[in-house]
């Protein structure tokens, strides 16, 4: 599975691709706006330069004429930009005219799974089915992912790949990861937060604590010479 960081936040970007374990950025409106950023487009650009893997950047415009301008616009930052545009009729023509042109696309606030049929016929690179919007609303935001992976395996012509979106907790990861979902997009407190167990902890105290009672120090130490 891969790991996307949801994020617009730089430095939070930095910390994790240190790590080797991100595999992508997904940006949405909302974030941009929580960045501070006064233009997106340096911002996109920013994160491209950290990131190799897909970047998510959503259009503004919700009519099809502006959109398809605004997503070519941003395609041209940089090879691995993913537009990312509203799951509407609008949002599926423009997916279809940029999938056409070779530019990724992922398609957004996906809540069924008659969109995301929709959305990989339009030749979508991913989608984005939101789990906890939906888990808010007191449906099932996993039974979704459930659906989209069951149907998409049943037709190999479909490329498209599920972005697992809107993730609260490793739950939400690890269900989606046992139902083969290709990507889960988290905040980076919950990618963090994926590492931890309190027998982790426990367990690393008390190695800590029985290794210093040996005295030793690893590097202090020659190698052996032998064979
Ligand atoms: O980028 C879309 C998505 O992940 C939104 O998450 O937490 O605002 O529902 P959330």
């Amino acid at each position: 599975m891969k790991f996307f960081a949801d994020t617009a936040d730089i430095a939070e970007i930095r910390d994790l691709a240190a790590t080797g374990l991100l595999d992508g950025v997904t940006t949405n409106p909302s974030l941009v706006a929580k960045s501070g950023r006064s233009s997106f487009v340096e911002l996109i650009a920013d994160i491209c330069e950290v990131v190799d893997g897909p970047v998510s950047a959503e259009v503004a415009a919700i009519d099809f004429e502006t959109m398809l301008k605004e997503g070519r616009h941003l395609a041209q930052i940089a090879p691995n930009v993913a537009v990312k545009v509203p799951l509407t009729p609008a949002g599926l023509k423009v997916c279809r005219t940029l999938a056409n042109e070779g530019t990724m696309v992922n398609v957004t606030l996906c809540f069924s799974a008659a969109q995301a049929i929709l959305a990989a016929k339009a030749g979508a690179a991913f989608v984005s089915p939101f789990v906890g919007r939906l888990d808010d609303i007191g449906q099932n935001g996993l039974n979704l992912i459930a659906e989209i992976v069951e149907i998409y395996n049943q037709y190999p012509a479909f490329t498209t790949e599920v972005l697992v979106a809107s993730v609260r907790n490793p739950i939400h990861v690890v269900e989606s990861a046992r139902m083969g979902a290709h990507v889960a997009t988290m905040p980076p407190a919950v990618i963090r937060s994926l590492a931890n167990h309190p027998l982790t902890d426990k367990g690393l105290s008390q190695f800590v604590a029985d290794w210093q009672k040996t005295g030793q120090d690893i590097l202090s130490q020659e190698l052996p010479k032998r064979g």
